[in-house]
């Protein structure tokens, strides 16, 4: 390989090696005729009790993959007790779940599966109506070799069409490989983004998914909802309004926010942020700069939402 060609790749390696932030990935190995198979699992309500509920129903992979509604609606139309995240990237999350208690997307797919306000759904329904739907049996049968549908199989399907859903090449990202510029504002609000401190818990890959920290690090808040946090979960009274940390990527589509969806608009979930976890008032200017960097980690739909 040429001299020229090494250093090219080496600056190319390390461009970003220094930024809290790092690129989608542009190589995304799925199983292309899983995650089709997956994808038509998600839109069909053949998976909830009442033939009402789909995935797709709370995580509108159209636009963003969250739900705008505050609390999603689900089976005989109960409400849940929380925003619904984007499924989005979800694969790059260290944990899934606000509360972080599904340690995988195969853990938390089997999560919805059987809660009672979403498709209210149990191993057995789902593996007899499945195997009486002439349609999936063929399906199977191309892909895993047997017609006999088993929950695991329905579930891991539906995973690999999560695995597809990532949203490579934000603005943001080409600019971490050195493909264009950010305009000046933009900048300017990813250097707030790092002065102020946002960075410590929004870093890495997604932006966030990574680490559990506190709403209200420095101004106690008050969830407007009673879902269970993370002390829930580990049983230590430290971990009283603690959650996993949300991706920032593809943000500006997401609304409302915050695990009780209490922002309606990103102008508020950041006064919200800056006043709770940094303990100071943002300006208008500064709020403007940030939103336009935010706006910079909008990706590219994913590509197997247009594949039949
Ligand atoms: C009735 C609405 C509803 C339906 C139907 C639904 N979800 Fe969700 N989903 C939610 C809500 C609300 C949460 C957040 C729950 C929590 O964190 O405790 C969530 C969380 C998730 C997450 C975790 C993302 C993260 O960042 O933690 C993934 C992945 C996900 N859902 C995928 C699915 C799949 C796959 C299905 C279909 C099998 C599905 N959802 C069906 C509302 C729904
Ligand atoms: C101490 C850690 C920490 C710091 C610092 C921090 N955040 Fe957050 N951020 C969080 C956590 C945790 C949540 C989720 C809170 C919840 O819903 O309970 C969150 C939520 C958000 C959300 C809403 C995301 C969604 O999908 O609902 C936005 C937007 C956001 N942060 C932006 C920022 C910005 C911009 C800064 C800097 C001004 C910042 N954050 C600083 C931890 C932090």
């Amino acid at each position: 390989m040429h001299k020229a060609f090494l250093i090219f790749i080496f600056i190319a390696v390390t461009s970003f090696a220094n930024e809290p932030i790092s690129p989608i990935p542009l190589k995304n190995d799925v199983n292309i005729d899983k995650a089709k198979l997956g994808k038509e699992l998600f839109f069909d309500t053949i998976l909830s009790k009442d033939n009402s509920t789909a995935c797709v129903s709370c995580h509108d992979v159209f636009s963003g993959g969250a739900d705008k509604k505050i609390v999603s609606t689900g089976f005989a139309n109960k409400k849940g007790n929380i925003q619904s995240p984007t499924v989005f990237n979800a694969k790059y999350n260290f944990k899934q779940f606000w509360n972080g208690r599904a340690d995988n997307l195969l853990e938390q797919a089997d999560g919805p599966m059987k809660n009672p306000v979403e498709h209210n759904m149990d191993a057995a329904t789902i593996e007899k109506r499945m195997n009486t739907s002439l349609h999936y049996m063929k399906k199977f049968k191309d892909i895993y070799g047997s017609s006999h549908i088993t929950y695991p199989l329905v579930l891991e399907a539906i995973v690999e069409f999560e695995n597809a859903l990532t949203t490579p090449n934000a603005k943001f990202d080409k600019f971490l490989r050195n493909e264009i510029q950010l305009s000046k504002e933009e900048l300017e609000g990813y250097v707030i983004f790092k002065q102020y401190g946002c960075v410590t818990c929004h870093n890495g890959i997604n932006i966030g998914g990574n680490s559990f920290q506190k709403i209200g690090t420095f101004l106690e808040y008050k969830s407007t909802n009673n879902y269970p946090d993370r002390s829930e979960i580990t049983k230590n009274p430290m971990h009283k309004n603690v959650f996993k940390v949300p991706t920032l990527r593809n943000i500006a589509l997401t609304a409302p926010y915050f695990h009780d969806g209490s922002a309606k608009t990103l102008k508020q979930a950041l006064k919200s942020m800056s006043q709770h976890n940094l303990g100071m008032e943002l300006t208008e200017k500064e709020t403007e700069l940030l939103i336009l960097f935010l706006d910079t980690l909008t990706g590219e739909k994913p590509k197997i939402l247009d594949e039949k």
